[in-house]
């Protein structure tokens, strides 16, 4: 299998190929997503709320999401890998971005980095990308400054079209490769692919751009809870493992598990 790299992805545009990516953040999610033909497989800050038990992404650290990079890259043969640099690793200085990134790319094995702010980060991502670190921008809503954008609002309304814009062309120009835009009203999201060299990635950001990122737990149905518009639920696994968790603790209350064939 040919591995995903960044100028596939470019000539994907180019062609009007769709860019499919989705999160996961151990083993077996990413031989399967791998297997399906994700092109992308993105190790999420999100794992601060769905692996670790965290309210929001913000707490997660360095430290935590190393190791589940480690493992979606050691069980990935095409995807492209994504490090998420998390909330205050990278926001410091060029230079404490390029240090995290490096991380991300030598003990997590990822193949690439991305991280949240438009104009404002365009420093990092030259950093980084001069220091040979490929980097995924993300704008639009950024989930690490929620409390600074006064919660989940869609971007891009209005006047506000014109920063989407602003940041979209900042980070192409700093160098990144592509560029994930989170809840940007469907009409900027087009424009903004329409404007960029680089693939668009959205995320409630319409049909409009380059490819579409998607939480896992979100779209297979673990997580529970009232989920935002811009989900699709493509699977029940949670209904899957819960019916297999209650049916094995029956046979075991019952003495119908273990059986002969499954005894010494
Ligand atoms: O951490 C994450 O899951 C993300 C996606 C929502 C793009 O950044
Ligand atoms: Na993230």
């Amino acid at each position: 299998v040919r591995k995903v790299r960044t100028h596939h992805l470019r000539e994907m545009k180019e062609r009007g190929e769709p860019i499919t990516m989705l999160t996961s953040y151990d083993m077996y999610t990413a031989q399967i997503f791998d297997e399906a033909g994700i092109d992308l497989l993105l190790v999420g800050d999100s794992a601060s709320n769905n692996v670790f038990g965290n309210e929001t992404s913000l707490p997660v650290t360095v430290d935590e999401l190393l190791p589940l990079t480690r493992a979606v890259a050691r069980s990935t043969k095409r995807a492209m890998v994504v490090g998420d640099l998390p909330f205050g690793s990278y926001q410091a200085s060029p230079e404490q971005g390029y240090l995290t990134a490096v991380r991300f790319m030598k003990e997590g094995g990822a193949h690439c980095v991305k991280l949240e702010g438009g104009a404002e980060m365009a420093p990092v991502i030259r950093k980084c990308v001069e220091g040979g670190i490929p980097v995924i921008a993300h704008i639009g809503f950024t989930p690490q400054s929620e409390h600074a954008l006064g919660g989940y609002r869609v971007q891009g309304r209005g006047d506000a079209a014109e920063r989407v814009l602003a940041d979209a062309r900042a980070v192409q120009e700093a160098g990144a490769f592509a560029v994930v835009m989170e809840m940007v009203q469907a009409d900027v999201a087009a424009q903004v692919t329409a404007d960029l060299a680089i693939p668009t990635i959205g995320i409630g950001g319409g049909n409009g751009c380059d490819g579409q990122v998607l939480v896992w737990t979100d779209a297979f149905g673990i997580r529970t809870g009232k989920m935002p518009r811009f989900v699709k639920q493509y699977a029940d696994v949670r209904s899957v493992l819960l019916d297999g968790a209650k049916a094995y603790r029956d046979d075991v209350k019952a003495r119908t598990f273990p059986g002969p064939e499954h005894s010494f």
